[in-house]
């Protein structure tokens, strides 16, 4: 009888960790649930609404323009163009987006995050040294040389980064298994948030003198 309830137990909890392990996007509950902008409403769904199935068109589902490369010409010497549910209303519900990444030579994809995804690289052209760190205590540091025909997973919600450590230009896709992926760039939210974070409180986390706290948010202010 014990042997019963424990086994019970474990079937239970395997089916709620395994319900948890796939949490992320919600799965549709139809074929497909085309975004449509709720602008005049102040009431918010987990999405988007969805037009009536009835009205959808291909276009719903079309997006071109991925094969231009984007502008460079930055502080950063990198580019990402992302196609998610905001520009592509067919992926409301169904759990995906990706984006292109254009790098300078020693262009650099800065440390971010994505709140809502697990994101997986493929390299079309040059060569990336990508990395990620793990979550506390440890904070190991990942990293690997990409060339083309290589792929990288950065796991859900670490911090990532890719720079282009070739000296030609270099392209990538990135994959996320969210309709709305977001990103979450480290120095920006740190040092450039609105409005921003007393000094005093970065000059302590990261050990630094005001004087460079106040220059860094300066910067990231302009
Ligand atoms: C790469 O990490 C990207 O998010 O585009
Ligand atoms: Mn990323």
């Amino acid at each position: 009888m014990m042997k019963g309830v424990h086994y019970l137990v474990t079937v239970a909890l395997l089916a709620l960790a395994s319900t948890l392990a796939f949490a992320y996007d919600p799965s549709p509950l139809q074929d497909f649930c085309v975004a449509i902008n709720n602008t005049d409403s102040a009431v918010f769904v987990n999405g988007k609404f969805c037009k009536d199935p009835m009205l959808a068109t291909p276009e719903d589902f079309f997006f071109s323009g991925l094969d231009i490369p984007g502008n460079t010409e930055n502080q950063l010497g990198t580019a990402v163009k992302n196609v998610n549910v905001d520009n592509l209303p067919g992926l409301n519900t169904l759990a995906v987006a990706l984006s292109r990444v254009d790098y300078a030579p020693y262009g650099l994809n800065p440390p971010h995050i994505h709140p809502r995804a697990t994101e997986f690289l493929l390299v079309l052209e040059g060569t990336l040294l990508a990395g990620f760190v793990t979550s506390d205590p440890d904070n190991r540091l990942f990293t690997k040389i990409l060339n083309p025909g290589d792929v990288f997973v950065f796991p859900f919600g670490l911090i990532h980064f890719q720079i282009n450590i070739g000296k030609t230009n270099a392209v990538a896709f990135a994959f996320f298994n969210s309709q709305n992926p977001g990103a979450i760039t480290i120095a920006d939210a740190i040092f450039g948030s609105n409005p921003p974070i007393k000094p005093d409180i970065l000059a302590k986390a990261f050990q630094l003198d005001n004087k460079v706290v106040d220059y860094l948010e300066k910067i990231f202010h302009a």
